[in-house]
């Protein structure tokens, strides 16, 4: 699913993003770019960051 449409980011992404050392959803607004043009995405890409590190 895209979370991001203005970067075209999906979720799977931001996820691998995390199990690949993003500690925060900075990080990984940082490495993928997610949430830096419209700001549209930052709420759902916000959420699947902090649940994928509450998984692990
Ligand atoms: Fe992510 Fe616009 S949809 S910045």
């Amino acid at each position: 699913m895209y979370v991001c449409l203005c970067q075209g980011i999906t979720d799977g992404q931001i996820r691998s993003a995390i199990q690949g050392g993003c500690c925060t959803y900075r990080d990984v607004r940082i490495a993928l770019g997610v949430g830096t043009q419209c700001g549209k995405c930052a709420c759902v890409a916000k959420q699947i960051a902090r649940e994928t590190l509450g998984e692990e």
